[in-house]
């Protein structure tokens, strides 16, 4: 069975309704998750921490393939939930399952994969041993002590739990075991936003604007990271991402017009799908990042 519906007024039901159909929330097509996967050096046993995780599918992902343990974490109860019920039943994520059918499972290499479904599944771990799901803030858990740490990969994508790029990567690698990997998934933009863009995005700091793909790189240098894969989303990732989005959200609405949180859910759909399909996905550009810790 599907996962519920986050109730009315619940802050996550809009994010929950928009990435209905994703699992991976974020843009990336398979081919690419391929060439990420294959410069993982992660050995059967060792961790990964999939920080700001949402519904795990990256964790999944790592853990199918490699036979390492995975901890996802996330401040959204509803995407964790999702993820740890797809674990033991594909129909509890659509998303999930399609994204993993579309994004993990399609590349030959699958089938030495530890899925279920898979004869060579017998004598390995289920996925649903190896991932655990832990709910809350990344940087408060993080400053709790309550993650397992050092881990031997560290990944970030999506999101930015501390104060700022620099912060966040120097706080990601601190979490990593020395010559362990962080991965970081970040916006950046390709071209200056017209006004009408910047004025919608409501960005407090105008540098923001001004974030190129090759600065966080060199961030990482400077914090003595060093790069070993790196991929700018394409405008095809990009708009799939984006699209599958506004589609799940609208199409909801229109489903749903007596829902209390409907009219305004379109109307705030309408104005980001508006502006992001006249501007938006020709500037907002998605960068990731891996890199070896010294
Ligand atoms: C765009 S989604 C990306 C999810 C996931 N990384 C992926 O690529 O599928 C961003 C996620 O970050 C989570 N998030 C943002 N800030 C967070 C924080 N400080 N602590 C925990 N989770 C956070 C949100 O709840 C959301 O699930």
């Amino acid at each position: 069975m599907s996962q519920p519906l986050p109730a009315p007024g619940d802050r996550f039901r809009f994010t929950c309704l928009g990435h209905r159909s994703h699992g991976l929330c974020s843009p990336l097509s398979a081919p690419k998750l391929e060439r990420l996967l294959a410069q993982l050096r992660l050995q059967r046993g060792e961790v990964m921490l999939d920080l700001a995780g949402g519904k795990g599918l990256l964790a999944r992902a790592v853990v199918e393939r490699t036979g390492a343990r995975a901890v996802v974490v996330d401040a959204n109860p509803h995407f964790l939930a999702e993820g740890r019920a797809a674990l033991t039943d594909p129909r509890a994520s659509r998303g999930l399952a399609a994204d993993l059918d579309e994004l993990v499972f399609t590349h030959p290499r699958s089938r030495k994969s530890s899925h279920p479904s898979h004869p060579s599944h017998q004598g390995t771990a289920a996925p649903a041993d190896l991932i655990d799901y832990v709910q809350g803030d990344v940087a408060e858990l993080a400053a709790a002590g309550r993650l397992p740490t050092p881990a031997a990969l560290v990944a970030c994508v999506g999101a930015r739990p501390w104060a700022d790029r620099r912060t966040t990567l120097a706080a990601l690698c601190d979490l990593t075991a020395p010559g362990g990997q962080v991965l970081v998934g970040e916006g950046y933009y390709r071209a200056a936003p017209d006004a009408e863009f910047m004025a919608f995005l409501g960005e407090e700091d105008p540098a923001e604007f001004e974030v190129a793909f090759d600065d966080h790189p060199r961030l990482a240098a400077e914090l003595g990271l060093e790069l070993r894969w790196s991929h700018a989303a394409s405008l095809q990732e990009f708009a799939d991402y984006d699209g599958r989005f506004c589609e799940a959200l609208e199409s909801w609405c229109l489903a749903h017009p007596s829902d209390p949180d409907a009219p305004a859910f379109l109307e705030r759909i309408r104005a980001w799908s508006g502006v992001m399909t006249r501007h938006g996905r020709e500037v907002m550009g998605f960068g990731w990042y891996l890199y070896q810790r010294a």
